[in-house]
């Protein structure tokens, strides 16, 4: 198993006292495969991504990453957060080099896959440019690459299209997807936990969608996406979607009115 979550808890101190964010869950994700997690702002999204990411300590239970305990920050996952937080004195393509610097790994060696990355996601032209010279959707691009720079086997991915508009927002979905799918192939397979708001976004990008409840969070649903791969931006109109999302909003609709 790629990753496994057993009674994951979570408890932050405050001020105001404890506040419970994650109150035991537990999951798979296999090889290879891209979950997505679903559920109400403040349920602790944020918090488990944290804990799989090696940035916080659960409370209480287990989390493996790749067979091995998670203990602390890890070179094999890729992150991407809601805001691009690029450096803003370093171009696009040194930003996505970025990571490599960190590790103290050659940056030479890795030049050529960045601009390869940047291509990809259609910065061919904009290497050279620093993050103000981009728009909000370019700089997210930028992100995508910096946390893919490295080939990570994991890549986790906290809402990182939340804050583009509606239409930069599918595209980027698009080429999440195209990105996604090209990785797959034999020895390179990525596994990927990906957080949203957007059932649609879930549905079209993931091979299970996980629901979650409100605060302190436990899984509610663990539901199967049926559409083949690769997949063609199409497959959102179908019926079959569309009553998937139908499904899914219930669910959520559920949850909200048993905790009211
Ligand atoms: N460092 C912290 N200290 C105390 N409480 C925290 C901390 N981080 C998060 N929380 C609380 O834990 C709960 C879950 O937060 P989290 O950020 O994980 O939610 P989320 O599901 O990601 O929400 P959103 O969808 O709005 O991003 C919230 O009630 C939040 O206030
Ligand atoms: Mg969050």
């Amino acid at each position: 198993m790629a990753i496994a979550l057993r009674g994951v808890r979570k408890t932050y101190k405050s001020d105001h006292g404890p506040v419970e964010a994650v109150a035991g869950v537990s999951f798979d994700v296999a090889d290879g495969e891209f979950v997505s997690l679903l559920g109400p702002s403040g349920c602790g999204k944020s918090t488990l991504l944290m804990m799989l990411a090696g940035l916080e300590a659960p409370s209480a239970g287990h989390l493996a990453v790749g067979g091995q305990p998670v203990a602390g920050p890890r070179r094999d996952a890729g992150l991407v957060f809601q805001d691009a937080t690029l450096l803003p004195w370093l171009s696009a393509r040194e930003n996505v080099l970025f990571p490599i610097r960190m590790m103290r790994l050659r940056e030479e060696a890795y030049r050529e896959r960045a601009d390869r990355l940047l291509a990809t996601v259609g910065l061919r032209d904009f290497a050279s440019r620093r993050p103000a010279q981009l728009s909000g959707g370019m700089r997210q691009r930028v992100a995508l690459c910096r946390a893919l720079i490295h080939d990570p086997a994991f890549l986790l991915m906290d809402e990182p299209f939340s804050a583009l508009d509606a239409i930069t927002r599918d595209e980027m979905g698009l080429v999440l997807l195209d990105l996604w799918e090209r990785s797959q192939e034999p020895g390179r397979r990525k596994t990927g936990v990906f957080i949203t708001h957007s059932i649609r976004e879930a549905l079209l990008l993931s091979d299970r969608v996980l629901v979650m409840g409100r605060r302190p969070s436990v899984l509610t649903a663990d539901v199967p996406v049926p559409f083949p791969r690769p997949r063609a931006p199409g497959v959102q109109d179908t019926p079959e979607f569309t009553a998937i999302v139908a499904r899914l909003r219930g669910m959520i609709e559920h949850n909200l009115r048993d905790a009211a």
